[in-house]
């Protein structure tokens, strides 16, 4: 029995799908009712008969810091792919994003130690790695530097990385992935694909930075490849492509038939519109949409390589351009 945590998200709802058409028994965490109308709602993209599969799927309540509830999800399983995470750069979030992402995660750990677990897949982030030396390419080798003015998503996920490396020292086999931005349809709302739903809108601006860019698809075969196979305790960065945010806003906006940005937003722009977002949150106590990190990240060149993996598992991962235009026909298909 395989164990899937964050079963109501984009990973974990693909993932989900892949496993149950392999006829694999799978459990799957969620935490309110309301959120597993993503998961058929990711299924129906891929196939009429999307009832079927998704009612081969055991749904366990469970919050990561619930741990009565976490051992009852993990009674029957031996393998376990932990998707869950908060995602959220607002630095007001930071003592819910560490209960979820690293006491989260040391309960998901704890718990494989004590079921004997025979092997954890853990997603992370490249938001764990650190920043490129002498121009060179990032990639697992690039270390962490806690000096570093790090958000508050990637020093949480850091840590729940610690707590997966912690678990291999007492005896778990694991693998990390730690994958870019990734691109999947289904959930529009919020997330990556909501990029689609912005883009559709009309974006005015792009902005010069670089982003890594993966597909879901190719995270999750990654993902299950890894853990049929030998490898443990590695971890791989899942980059496909690295675009730049202008052709990469460019390519949504063509996807959707939207208007393409043509203006860059220069720094001073994005600093003004940082602050005025912090502004309205506190005035309005309305979700932040951009941080100063969001900002860095929408200003920055990074490179990241996924060379480790495609040479451990000899893989070839789908065209970016590609996996925007799949993506942007399923956002315009939505029902
Ligand atoms: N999407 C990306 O571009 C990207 C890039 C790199 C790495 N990642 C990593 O990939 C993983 C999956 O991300 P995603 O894109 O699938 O995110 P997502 O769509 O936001 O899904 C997150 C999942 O985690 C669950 N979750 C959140 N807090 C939880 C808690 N306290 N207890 C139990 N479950 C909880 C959510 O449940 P609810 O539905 O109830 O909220 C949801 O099922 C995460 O670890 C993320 O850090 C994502």
């Amino acid at each position: 029995m395989i164990l899937v945590t964050g079963g109501t998200g984009l990973v974990g709802s693909h993932l989900l799908y892949k496993l149950v058409l392999e006829h694999e028994k799978v459990k799957a965490t969620y935490r309110n009712e309301s959120k597993i109308s993503n998961t058929k709602n990711i299924f129906s993209c891929y196939t009429e008969d999307f009832d079927t599969l998704f009612n081969a799927i055991e749904w366990i309540q469970a919050d990561l810091v619930d741990v009565p509830a976490l051992s009852k999800a993990f009674l029957g399983v031996t393998k376990v792919y932990h998707c869950a995470a908060f995602v959220s750069f607002e630095p007001d979030k930071y003592q819910l994003l560490r209960k979820t992402n690293i006491e989260g995660t040391a309960n998901i750990v704890n718990l494989c130690i004590s079921n004997n677990i025979k092997k954890l897949c853990y997603v992370s982030s490249i938001a764990t790695l650190g920043e490129a030396l002498n121009n060179e390419p990032i990639s697992e080798e690039t270390n962490w530097n806690p000096e570093d003015d790090n958000s508050v998503y990637a020093i949480t996920k850091y840590g729940a990385e610690m707590e997966v490396w912690r678990g291999t020292q007492e005896g778990i086999d694991a693998v990390i992935v730690n994958p870019g931005v990734i691109l999947g349809a289904g959930i529009w709302r919020y997330g990556t694909g909501s990029l689609f739903k912005k883009a559709k809108k009309g974006l005015k601006y792009y902005t010069s930075g670089t982003l890594g860019v993966v597909s879901v698809d190719d995270v999750i075969s990654v993902m299950t490849i890894l853990m049929e196979s030998e490898i443990t305790n590695e971890r791989f960065v899942l980059v496909a492509e690295n675009w730049t945010y202008k052709n990469f806003l460019q390519a949504l906006a063509k996807a959707v038939h939207a208007t393409p940005p043509i203006k860059i937003a220069n720094h001073s722009l994005l600093s003004i519109a940082w602050k005025l977002d912090w502004l309205k949150h506190k005035i309005t106590g309305k979700r932040r949409l951009l941080t100063k990190h969001i900002v860095k990240s929408l200003i920055t060149e990074t490179h990241y390589s996924s060379d480790k993996i495609k040479t451990a598992l000899n893989y070839k991962f789908k065209a970016v351009e590609e996996t925007i235009k799949t993506t942007g026909i399923h956002y315009l298909n939505q029902k």
